[in-house]
């Protein structure tokens, strides 16, 4: 099914040890709290599912959807929420889960735009890092796995919306036409 895998980057123990760090250090930061759990659709849902699960705190869940437009292939800075959150993070401590921090605009657009309904607190969690690439001046509080400017796919990631339920991570064969949402 995954033939057109050029190579596997991350297995499924990489990311489950990475898993395993990032919630070790959630639990210990959020003790006693109860915060908002935010997902960007749609890349990060397989990680949340497993990030969550290794979570010892009380917490919410909700998502957030948005889309760059303007550019094909990568992000043109010009980023819209395309479907909102549903709690009331007013007060509350978020945590915003994302599969990837690339250029940052994505990530630093939602940041801003949920500092805008008042919440204690927002920090970043993100699986995968690619510091190399960043346009935007953003550090994620919580990155499990820091990678060399490459297209990667699997584990929620996907190209053209495929890929996403592959269990580990890797590089495919053809990288035109990446969808970025
Ligand atoms: P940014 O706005 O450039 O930081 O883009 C972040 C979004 O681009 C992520 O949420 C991903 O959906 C997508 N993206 C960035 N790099 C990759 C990649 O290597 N594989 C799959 N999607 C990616
Ligand atoms: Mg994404």
């Amino acid at each position: 099914m995954y033939e057109d895998i050029e190579k596997v980057l991350f297995d499924e123990e990489d990311i489950s040890r990475a898993a395993d760090d990032m919630a070790s250090c959630i639990n210990n930061d959020y003790r006693g709290c109860r915060p908002v759990i935010i997902g960007v659709l749609k890349g990060s849902f397989i990680f949340l599912a497993d990030l969550v699960r290794r979570l010892e705190i009380d917490f919410m869940v909700d998502f957030i959807k948005a889309s760059s437009y303007g550019g094909n292939t990568e992000s043109s800075g010009k980023v819209k929420i395309t479907s909102d959150i549903s709690v009331d993070i007013r007060g509350r401590d978020v945590i915003i889960v994302e599969d990837i921090l690339d250029t940052g605009y994505t990530l630093s657009y939602i940041t801003e735009y949920l500092k805008g309904f008042s919440p204690h607190s927002v920090k970043i969690c993100t699986l995968f890092d690619k510091p190399g690439r960043r346009t935007v001046p953003i550090k994620p509080d919580y990155a499990g796995i820091v990678i060399d400017d490459m297209f990667i796919v699997g584990y929620g990631l996907d190209y053209n919306e495929k890929y996403r339920g592959m269990p580990y991570v890797g590089v495919p064969k053809t990288q035109s036409n990446k969808t970025k949402e």
